[in-house]
């Protein structure tokens, strides 16, 4: 039998070896940054958003230091958050048992944090007798969410993948949520797994384009400039891809190049390399692409899984500033010298479709939403308009 390991101890304890080493430094506190924890709002009270950062349960070592830098982690007091047991555990007679979903964590969050299991509850409530599974790389809550930062993507996908199969409520298919990288994983499961397949897939913030850059630091924070340099100076290292997961969807266009050459999961999910076509610049590189007579070269499971999703639906923030560009949620492109945008319909990877979205695209499968606010800082009645409108 195989013994699944929380994430991939070679790698992760070559960096935890490291950890004193400036690029390990500057990642896990560079990639502090793009936290992508639930930020939940219960519409019900405003006034008990008191306890930031307050009361993770994941331990204490090295790691916590890092986490100091989150912030807004789950909001609303404990005493307020609903107990399971008070949410509908059965359907509703006569109706049928609703589709279950599974859940996909941010970057600084765990399967188990009180903001995801809120999501859980309230999509139980929305849809009494729902069964939720959120994702974990590893039981423990400390290793879960420290596998946010440190391993390879590759590897928890195929760990993840492996969990659900063996997962008997979730033999018959599911729908799935993703949260900020969580969404861009679930895509990955969708693309390169689907066994049980994902019929419906919502992705809250989620980078599906990459990030372009790293979150802007406040004018006068040198020590936050200082670490993005580091971080930027080393992302396209074999050490940071196959190490630093944020490193791993890191994709700046103005290094292209490198980019296609490094990169430790991205290119190949969106299926990039296959379709490059050369060009030492990233301009040179996309204008080339955006000419190319060149027959695409597809991954016909990709594709194949993708025509059997009936939605993908991408919620962007308006006010994002984690994510950059926000509008990598919605797939586009950012030329980042002059921040023109390209929406999807545009791209080459979806007009020459590259990874089969362009066929859930025609048959009207692909949704573009907006919520306000800021990265992953979702309303309690979005989740539940969202969930009624889009799964199940
Ligand atoms: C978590 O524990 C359950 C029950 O022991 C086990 O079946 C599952 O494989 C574990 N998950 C991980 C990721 O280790
Ligand atoms: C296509 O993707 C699947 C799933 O990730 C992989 O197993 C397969 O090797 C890929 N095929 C090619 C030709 O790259």
């Amino acid at each position: 039998m195989v013994h699944l390991v929380p994430f991939n101890r070679n790698t992760s304890s070559r960096c935890i070896l490291a950890l004193f080493s400036a690029l390990c430094l500057a990642s896990l506190g560079a990639t502090e940054e793009l936290n992508g924890a639930v930020h939940f709002i219960p519409d019900i009270s405003v006034s008990s958003f008191s306890n930031y950062g307050g009361s993770s349960n994941d331990g204490g070592g090295l790691y916590q230091g890092f986490k100091n830098f989150l912030s807004g982690r789950l909001v609303g007091s404990s005493e307020n958050l609903p107990q399971t047991e008070d949410v509908p555990q059965e359907a509703v007679p006569g109706n049928p048992v609703p589709r279950p979903v599974v859940i996909w964590h941010g970057l600084g969050d765990s399967y188990d944090s009180d903001g995801i299991n809120r999501v859980g509850v309230t999509l139980r409530r929305a849809r009494p007798g729902t069964f939720v599974y959120a994702v974990r790389v590893s039981n423990s809550s400390r290793d879960d969410s420290q596998a946010g930062f440190v391993g390879q993507i590759k590897d928890q996908l195929e760990e993840v993948a492996q969990e659900i199969k063996n997962i008997p409520e979730l033999q018959g298919g599911f729908d799935a949520i993703g949260f900020s990288q969580g969404g861009v994983f679930l895509r990955g499961y969708l693309q390169q797994y689907n066994d049980p397949p994902i019929r419906n897939l919502i992705t809250f913030g989620s980078p599906h384009n990459g990030v372009a850059s790293l979150p802007q630091c406040e004018n006068n924070n040198f020590i936050c400039r200082r670490r993005n340099e580091l971080f930027e100076a080393r992302v396209y290292t074999a050490s940071a891809q196959t190490t630093i997961i944020p490193a791993q969807y890191f994709r700046d266009p103005l290094r292209y190049s490198e980019y296609i050459e490094m990169s430790g999961f991205l290119a190949d999910l969106n299926n990039e390399r296959a379709n490059y076509h050369g060009g030492g610049s990233t301009v040179d590189a996309l204008v080339l692409q955006e000419r190319s007579a060149v027959e695409p070269v597809r991954n016909k499971t990709s594709a194949a899984n993708f025509a059997q999703a009936q939605r993908l639906v991408m919620v962007m923030f308006d006010a994002d500033v984690t994510v950059v560009p926000k509008e990598s949620a919605w797939f586009q492109e950012v030329d980042k010298t002059t921040g023109a945008l390209t929406p999807l319909e545009q791209r080459p990877i979806y007009i020459q479709d590259w990874i089969g979205i362009k066929r859930l695209g025609d048959r009207g499968g692909l949704i573009y939403e907006t919520l306000p606010g800021a990265h992953m800082e979702i309303k309690e009645s979005d989740l539940t308009r969202l969930s009624l409108k889009y799964l199940g």
